[in-house]
């Protein structure tokens, strides 16, 4: 057959599969989802999936911020059994991109209209060398603070605003005898608030210097000095316990009135919603300190690996149009704590934090406040990501730290990541 003719036929092919399917297929699918709030979302997925007929194979790996799922996934994938589709995101979607891994999802998001229902930051993450390879979820935003506002009342402080007022504010927490910042010591956590110091201090484009452009000089001069020298004051208000705590026995620790505050993305309000918690009475959302002019994204996305059977194929494309149907993008997020990817849906079901954060992410999108989370994978390879997270990490469990040794040593562990 001629090229054309082939052309003609493929498309023609994966054209069929953009009807409603008639073929009951199977879709192994890998995430990380597993806490309350996390595992509600994903099973609205599943009952969507299970609704047109298909078999989901649930592969949770457990472990907040993905980086055990990301090592079962490549041992699956080398030993060439990969599932049919994992949560894969950022800059990792590229590496995988370019291994020829991944199922090019064009014709869906020709079809589906994906130009104009994204956003543009969202849109670009999802291609690799020009091909569409993996289908947005959501977007978190990173740089929030979750307050409990009893604790806040009782001792009679304010919900800090800026990086001063939270720390006038966590000595008087702490003097009334609560923990003031719930925080758990896993890397990925310690570059979640590390990154959200970094952007109070270097403010959003000096952050992008450093954290996308690697600007190996900033990230060796004073300004990330006064960065680590900031990081280290907030070991003295998390308590003694921190060190390996997942994410979300931190955010119970805020919930049930043990710990004022916690500085994580919004995953935290999935949690609280999944506790039946009421925003305004048992938590409050407040910009992290010093960055209410910025909005850290981590969007969530899945990518397909080439299969076989044209019911597995189908099963893979149903999913991919799941994910991204209005009847599915408001009762996910609305349950996840995020904000729909597609920038058409309703907001009117979504609470104030939601809103909040749809308004500053178009407000940055324009005004260059819109950051990539380094701790989410979103920033910049998961070499660099790995060099920062011990680099980070190390400093903020040491006994004594030196920012300025701290700042020299980020800049050459990059270096050598690069
Ligand atoms: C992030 C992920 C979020 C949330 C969080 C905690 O990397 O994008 O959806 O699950 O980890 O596990």
């Amino acid at each position: 057959m001629k090229l054309k003719q082939i052309g003609c036929a493929v498309s023609l092919a994966v054209a069929g599969m953009l009807s409603a399917s008639t073929q009951a297929g199977e879709v192994e699918v890998l995430h990380w989802w597993t806490s309350g709030g996390e595992a509600r979302s994903v099973s609205l997925l599943k009952q969507k999936m299970e609704a047109q007929g298909h078999q989901w194979k649930d592969f949770a790996i457990a472990g907040g911020g993905g980086d055990s799922a990301m090592t079962v996934l490549k041992t699956r994938a080398v030993s060439g059994n990969p599932p049919s589709a994992a949560q894969i995101k950022g800059h990792e979607i590229q590496e995988w991109g370019r291994l020829g891994f991944l199922t090019d999802l064009n014709v869906l998001a020709e079809a589906d209209h994906w130009q104009t229902i994204l956003p543009t930051v969202a849109r670009d993450i999802m291609q690799y060398d020009g091909n569409y390879v993996a289908v947005p979820v959501n977007i978190h935003r990173v740089n929030w603070l979750w307050a409990n506002p009893k604790i806040f009342a009782k001792v009679g402080v304010s919900v800090p605003t800026t990086l001063d007022d939270f720390f006038t504010a966590a000595e008087a927490i702490k003097q009334a005898g609560y923990i003031p910042l719930a925080h758990g010591g896993q890397p990925w956590q310690n570059v979640t608030l590390f990154e959200t110091v970094a952007l109070a201090v270097l403010g959003p484009q000096d952050y992008q210097r450093a954290f996308v452009d690697l600007d190996l000089s900033l990230i060796a001069g004073p300004k990330m000095v006064e960065v680590f020298t900031q990081f280290r004051r907030f070991r003295d208000y998390v308590d003694t316990d921190y060190r390996g705590r997942d994410w979300n026995d931190a955010t119970n620790m805020v919930s049930h009135g043990d710990a004022a505050m916690q500085i994580m993305g919004d995953w935290v309000k999935g949690e609280f919603v999944a506790d039946g918690k009421v925003l305004g009475r048992d938590y409050v959302c407040v910009p992290a300190p010093g960055t209410a002019n910025a909005f850290t994204y981590n969007i969530d996305s899945f990518a397909f690996f080439k299969r076989s059977g044209e019911d597995n194929k189908q099963a893979q494309y149903d999913l991919a149009r799941a994910i991204l149907d209005k009847s599915f993008q408001t009762p996910f997020n609305l349950s996840k704590g995020s904000i729909p990817v597609r920038m058409d849906i309703d907001l009117t079901p979504f609470d104030q934090c939601a809103k909040d954060a749809m308004s500053a992410f178009k407000q940055t999108a324009a005004t260059g406040g819109l950051v990539p989370s380094v701790s989410h994978g979103i920033a910049t390879t998961s070499y660099v990501q790995g060099a920062i997270f011990d680099v980070v990490s190390q400093f903020f469990n040491a006994k004594t730290a030196d920012p300025v040794k701290a700042a020299d040593k980020l800049a050459r562990a990059i270096k050598a990541a690069m």
